[in-house]
């Protein structure tokens, strides 16, 4: 059986756990490259030692050449710095820029044809910068934000209800940070908007969980951020392209009019298949909904400006 080659820049907590899921789902061959190469080779190692045991098909290798992850089909780009307590995802601005920039004159050359995924944040921020550095055209370059937001809405709501996972259908959009516009009414429960589902303050209650998601796990942690809910959202977004799936999922998109917002990368429901992004989906959103998502908007493009 052939599989697709998915490389993953970074083989930290983000990377090392998005190759443990790709495997465990069969879904890729993966290449982890890092800086640290023996990071790289040795997680890889680690994983490979568990394939009898869990019976996957794909292969993974660590390697710290970019000769090794040529044509491949997908980049997954989690090198960088992850936030410490008090951190927001914009103090990581600086370094992280410097880091995509070493990423993309070595990933791009080698797999000119891939379909990029950016990781690293400030999630926004980087896959604008990608965007303008790559040449890329932006059905081939997303960033993974609205999924693993969602995810945690998701679960949000699922504690406050005590529906079952499977019945919760979330949504959330905007900017991948205290920005970022959870949907409600967009969001069911069995298939009933959220809306219908919990009066006024429980929702304010669920929204807030979900925003403050990312940081509650960087407060317990007090070494890093997140690793396995945003290892699954990459794993989703993989899965969705690589099955050719046209499965539509909150991925960071480059807007061109959609929504009323122009030339800034960010996170809407969109359509991917094996071509990578298909199809923003424009939803009815009422004017309180747009207000906040062109107000998440300006927030990226500041951010954007200030990084030059
Ligand atoms: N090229 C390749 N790898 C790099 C580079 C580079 N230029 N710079 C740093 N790295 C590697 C580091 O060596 C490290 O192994 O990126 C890896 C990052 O791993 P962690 O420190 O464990 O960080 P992680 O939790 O995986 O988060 C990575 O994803 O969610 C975001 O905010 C998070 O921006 C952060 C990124």
């Amino acid at each position: 059986m052939s599989y697709p080659k998915v490389t993953i820049v970074g083989a930290g907590n983000v990377g090392a756990s998005a190759g443990l899921l790709l495997l465990l789902k069969n879904l890729a061959n993966v290449v982890l490259i890092d800086v640290a190469e023996g990071l790289a080779r040795g997680k890889a190692l680690d994983l490979m030692h568990m394939r009898s045991n869990e019976k996957f098909g794909p292969t993974i290798s660590g390697t710290g050449d970019y000769a090794d992850t040529a044509d491949s089909d997908i980049v997954v780009v989690t090198a960088g710095v992850p936030r410490k307590p008090g951190m927001t995802r914009e103090d990581l601005l600086d370094v992280n820029a410097n880091i995509v920039r070493q990423v993309i004159a070595g990933a791009v050359p080698a797999s000119p044809n891939a379909i990029f995924i950016f990781v690293t944040n400030p999630l926004d921020v980087m896959t604008n910068l990608a965007y303008k550095l790559s040449g890329l055209p932006k059905e081939r370059l997303i960033g993974m934000g609205g999924v693993l937001d969602t995810a945690r809405f998701a679960y949000a709501i699922a504690q406050q209800t005590g529906a079952a996972p499977g019945s919760i259908e979330a949504l959330v959009v905007g900017a991948h940070g205290e920005a970022m516009v959870p949907l409600p009414r967009f969001s069911t429960v069995n298939g009933s908007p959220l809306t219908d589902v919990l009066d006024a303050e429980k929702i304010e209650t669920v929204v807030r969980a979900a925003v403050q998601g990312g940081a509650a796990v960087v407060e317990l942690l007090q070494t890093g951020s997140a690793f396995y809910a945003p290892a699954s959202s990459i794993a989703a977004m993989v899965e969705a392209i690589v099955t050719n799936s046209d499965k539509t999922l909150s991925v960071c998109a480059k807007l061109e009019g959609e929504y009323g917002i122009d030339d800034v990368y960010m996170c809407v429901p969109a359509r991917l298949g094996t071509s990578g992004l298909q199809q923003v989906v424009e939803l009815d959103l009422n004017a309180k909904e747009l207000a906040q998502l062109q107000a998440s908007a300006t927030t990226i493009q500041a951010s954007v400006a200030a990084l030059g």
